[in-house]
This record gives structure tokens, C-alpha cells and sequence, in this order.
């Protein structure tokens, strides 16, 4: 299959750079490296050092320090593991080179940010990927796919519980924990996934009330360790968020949907990283439930939760090349990824200003 793809008008393998040498890179060159066809080029890191090292350790050949050089070197596609206020630069410089982007969550910290992404991806005609990869978890799909086949009608109501435990040590890294690097806590980086996994379920959000505080780590970071939401959608079904980086230890997360007959259905996480059903009521279906996984593991190190999420990452990244080689969009668009971020901000400003804060972008233009 390989050899039938020529992005660049030759045979040969689709050529990556990974933009961002920390933790979550790992997942993505273990993903580019195990697909047929596909090779990691060349890796960037503002600092040299890490991009030399781990361009060592993961055998490619060129390591760069600055976006700019690294990609007018015969790529086909890169993929953006920087911290958050950076993905827009890294974003936009592969579309002006006319790659291909695979961008880490969250899109952006602001929904502007976002949309001047996916404004240059479309003008630049290449495609646009924000990596969900619980999206990917057969737990969540199956939930997905039963919407879609009907076994489970359209959700009324949803709940998005995410309870994990970050520390000082966590909150170290220079970039996390504040809000001009970060752009948020718990909601931006954490809850993120799980409340794309309800939008996902549940369809466009329409209105929002939250509140943020922080109120366990505000020693060393100023965004918020704890959140509480309500989520409105179009179709006039109903969702609690509860999002707290404060527990010890973590408790993991759940996204749990159900329909107009009462049928449920939902995703555990837990341990944090594996994603299993836990509650799954639809008629004939039972089987599919496995047993709550309470007495587990807490806490494992955040390393081995990364690298529990190693095949759901594969797969993501795995259609994405797929989707490169076939000229259709991936499974989790530029788009697609804004949606939850909408919601993210929306919450920010409901806690500022008391008051519920309407959605516009999820049938807008930018958003459709
Ligand atoms: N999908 C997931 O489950 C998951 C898990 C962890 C992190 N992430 C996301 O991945 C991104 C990176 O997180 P991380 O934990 O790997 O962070 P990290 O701090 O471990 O690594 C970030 C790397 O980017 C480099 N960098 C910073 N600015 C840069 C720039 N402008 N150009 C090139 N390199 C730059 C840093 O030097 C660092 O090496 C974040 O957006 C985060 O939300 C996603």
C-alpha cells in the first residue's frame, strides 16, 4: 500500500515530523514507526539537547530546533506534541508548507486560536487531525456505534465525572499549572477528552453554566483544580460536568449516557489510561458490561498512563496515515476538536460571569 502513496509526486514512504520531544511524543513516534509506509524524518524541540536525544534514541535521522528549518525538508505530514499555546504556530507553519497536521489536544487554549487553524489547514488544503484517542477505545466507539445503529437512542441525559489526582511535582513543569502557558487546569488538559467524549455522544452543546475555583494547589498554580458544569444540548438533552484534579488518590473518570427509554451506557477509566465499559443496560446486549473495576490500581505513574494509551494513540494516528493516503478526512477533524473546547471556555466565562453562556460555533461556519 505503501508504494501506492505519492503526496509528493514520488513513491516512497509518508514522511513525518514530530514537533515536541516530551512525554507525549513517545506515543507518537511508537505509533509512526510501527506503521508500514510510514517514517519519522525528523523531530524539533526548542531545545536542541532533547530533540538531539531523543532523535538518538528513536533512530531518525534529523533533529531541528526551530520549526521553520525543520520542515521545508521533503515532509509529507507532521504531527504537534508542543504545550497548547504552542500547537497554533506549529499548526500553521506545516500548512504553509503545504503538510499535513496531526495536532495534540486541546486544538488550541481559545476558540479563535482554533479557527485560524482550521482556516489555514483549508486554505492549505491538507489535512487537519486533532488527536482524541479515547475516542478510540473500543468502550467509547461501542457507545458511539450503538447512537448510530439505533440500539441506544439519542442521548437525554449524560454525565462527565473526572476525578484525578495531579501534584506539586506534576505542576513543576515550567509550561503547566499557569494560565498564560497553559491555558486553563483540569478542564483545558485533563477533562478535555472526557467532555469530547460526551459532545461526541451527545451532539451540539447549546448552552452552558459552570464554575471553576481552585482549591487544593493554589500554591503553585493559578487555573482551576476543580470545575462543575451544566451542559444544554440542541437536543434539549441535559449533562453534569464534575472535574477535579484534587483527589488522592485519583479515582479515575467516567462519561455515562442514556436515552429517552432509559437504556445506559458508559465509559470507565480506570486506571487512568484504560478505558473498559462499565455500565452498558441496553436489551441483549448485557454482556458487554464487565465489572466495575473499583479495588484496581490507583495512581500509577503518569509515565504508564501514557503508555496505556499507546494502542488507542496507534489507532488514532494510524487513521490519520490513513487518511492522508486515502484524501479524506480523519476521524477526529480540526473541527471536531474545537467543539469541546468551546465548551472548555464556555464554562471559564459562565464562572466569571455567573450567568449561562450560549454556544454559537457548533452550527457555525467555523464549527459545521
Ligand atoms: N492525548 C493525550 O492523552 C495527551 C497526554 C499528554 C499530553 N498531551 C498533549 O501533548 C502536548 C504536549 O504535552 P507533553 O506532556 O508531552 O509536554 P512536555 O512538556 O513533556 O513536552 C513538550 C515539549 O515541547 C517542546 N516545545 C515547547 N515549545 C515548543 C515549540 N514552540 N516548538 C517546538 N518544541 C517546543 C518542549 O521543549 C518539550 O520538549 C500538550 O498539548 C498536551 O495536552 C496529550
Amino acid at each position: 500500500m505503501a508504494e501506492e502513496f505519492t503526496p509528493s509526486g514520488a513513491p516512497g514512504a509518508i514522511r513525518f515530523a514530530i514537533v515536541g520531544c516530551g512525554a507525549i511524543a513517545v506515543n507518537h513516534v511508537a505509533a509512526l514507526q510501527a506503521l508500514p509506509g510510514v517514517t519519522v524524518a525528523a523531530v524539533v524541540d526548542t531545545d536542541a539537547a532533547r530533540a538531539r536525544a531523543f532523535a538518538e534514541r528513536f533512530g531518525i535521522p534529523e533533529a531541528f530546533d526551530d520549526v521553520e528549518s525543520a520542515l521545508g525538508s521533503g515532509l509529507d505530514a507532521v504531527t504537534i506534541c508542543t504545550p497548547h499555546p504552542a500547537h497554533e504556530e506549529g499548526v500553521v507553519a506545516a500548512a504553509a508548507q503545504g503538510l499535513h497536521v496531526l495536532c495534540e489536544k486541546p486544538v488550541a487554549t481559545t476558540t479563535e486560536e482554533a479557527d485560524r487553524m482550521i482556516a489555514a489547514t483549508d486554505a492549505a488544503g491538507v489535512r487537519f487531525g486533532v488527536v482524541f484517542q479515547r475516542r478510540f477505545w473500543p468502550a467509547a466507539a461501542r457507545i458511539r456505534a450503538a447512537i448510530d445503529g439505533g440500539s441506544l437512542g439519542t442521548p437525554v441525559s449524560g454525565s462527565c465525572i473526572v476525578r484525578l489526582r495531579r501534584d506539586a511535582e506534576y505542576y513543576a513543569e515550567p509550561w503547566r499549572g499557569r494560565r498564560d502557558t497553559e491555558g486553563g487546569g483540569v478542564l483545558m488538559t485533563q477533562a478535555m477528552h472526557h467532555i469530547d467524549l460526551l459532545q461526541w455522544f451527545m451532539g451540539d452543546a447549546v448552552s452552558v453554566t459552570g464554575r471553576v475555583a481552585t482549591l487544593r494547589h493554589g500554591a503553585y498554580i493559578d487555573v482551576e483544580d476543580t470545575a462543575v458544569a451544566t451542559i444544554e444540548f440542541a437536543s434539549g438533552a441535559l449533562a453534569v460536568v464534575q472535574a477535579s484534579s484534587t483527589f488522592d488518590p485519583g479515582l479515575g473518570a467516567q462519561v455515562l449516557v442514556s436515552d429517552a427509554e432509559g437504556r445506559a451506557a458508559s465509559v470507565l477509566e480506570f486506571p487512568e489510561g484504560t478505558g473498559l465499559t462499565d455500565v452498558w443496560t441496553l436489551p441483549g446486549e448485557r454482556e458487554f458490561a464487565a465489572p466495575y473495576a473499583a479495588g484496581g490500581v490507583f495512581d500509577i505513574p503518569l509515565a504508564d498512563v501514557h503508555l496505556g494509551l499507546v494502542d488507542a494513540h496507534s489507532l488514532q494516528i494510524a487513521d490519520f496515515v490513513a487518511a492522508v493516503r486515502d484524501d479524506r478526512d480523519p476521524l477526529v477533524t480540526g473541527r471536531d476538536a474545537r467543539r469541546a473546547l468551546e465548551i472548555v471556555t464556555a464554562i471559564y466565562r459562565s464562572s466569571e460571569s455567573g450567568g449561562a453562556v450560549r454556544l454559537t460555533g457548533a452550527r457555525s461556519g467555523a464549527a459545521a
